[in-house]
């Protein structure tokens, strides 16, 4: 199987973005491998702190590998927002394909010394880093019912992505544009900076990545990817389809698992392939 380097490489020069999904749940990661099977797209696993705590990094591990095996997918596992260099070692050491250091809330001197420390531990074992320069807005609940405001402050500045990469060789860089984590239950969808988002591919010669990419409009999307988004990040909308089905489901009575989890697994399946489809990754395994 080819390296996760190779599908990034390919990726920007193709101009496609590869869907990272995250998980936490074998039933989810069932409906996202239908979905990356029958549209032979190329995956990235991702996992939190708090998922992969859940999940456990070795068992998270073994199932990519089996998962793997099985189908003959190029499926990646990526640790995603880790806060700690000590955190991001275990994920390597446990045998993570990726590692994703969000260094975000610091100063970026400090951010930058840890991105050093991650990539120089990650490479020596061949993992991908992806770094972060400017805040992608969060709360706990992700689903807001009302508009999301974005920080301008809290945007990528190009100025600082130059003073970064000069000194964190991180192989794709994950930046504020827009977007945020969680989704916006009214419908308001996030307003990509495309203008943003050209001033920072002028100074950064890798792979960017777009977090938050729930509810984020297709066409914006397809702008985003056009301009070296080789990336994009899914969450909220896997588990609204998973809990909103599996609520349903439940209501029925069913208490056998393999029963009451078919159709919340096939949810997760028709979000995950849609988002494939739109982010140009079908049949780039
Ligand atoms: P969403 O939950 O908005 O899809 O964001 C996911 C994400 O960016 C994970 O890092």
């Amino acid at each position: 199987m080819k390296s996760l380097k190779h599908y990034f490489k390919k990726a920007y020069k193709e101009k496609f973005a590869i869907g990272q999904f995250n998980f936490s749940d074998w039933s989810q990661v069932k409906g996202i491998l239908a979905a990356a099977q029958n549209l032979k797209a190329p995956i990235i696993l991702g996992t939190s702190e708090g998922e992969s705590k859940y999940v456990g990094l070795a068992e998270a591990v073994a199932m990519r590998d089996v998962l793997r095996k099985k189908t003959g997918l190029p499926i990646f596992l990526n640790l995603d927002h880790g806060k700690s260099f000590e955190y991001l070692k275990e994920a390597i050491l446990a045998g993570y394909d990726m590692v994703h250091f969000d260094g975000s809330k610091l100063p970026l001197e400090e951010n930058i010394k840890i991105s050093k420390e991650v990539v120089k531990f990650a490479h020596w074992r061949g993992v991908v880093v992806e770094g972060e320069v400017g805040k992608i807005g969060t709360d706990a609940s992700r689903t807001y019912t009302e508009k999301f405001e974005i920080k301008e402050e809290d945007l990528t500045k190009p100025q600082e992505v130059v003073e970064y990469l000069k000194q964190a060789k991180v192989d794709v860089l994950a930046v504020s544009v827009g977007t945020f984590h969680g989704m916006d239950v009214t419908g308001v969808s996030p307003d990509i900076r495309l203008e943003k988002l050209k001033e920072i591919t002028a100074v950064a010669n890798i792979p960017l990545v777009l977090h938050g990419g729930s509810g984020t409009p297709e066409e914006s999307l397809k702008q985003s990817i056009a301009l070296g988004i080789s990336k994009i990040n899914i969450n909220t909308e896997t588990r609204l389809a998973f809990a909103n089905t599996l609520k349903a489901e439940l209501e029925k009575n069913e208490i056998t698992p393999y029963k009451y989890m078919v159709e919340p697994i096939k949810a997760v399946q028709a979000v995950i392939e849609g988002k494939i489809k739109q982010f140009g990754s079908e049949g780039k395994a």
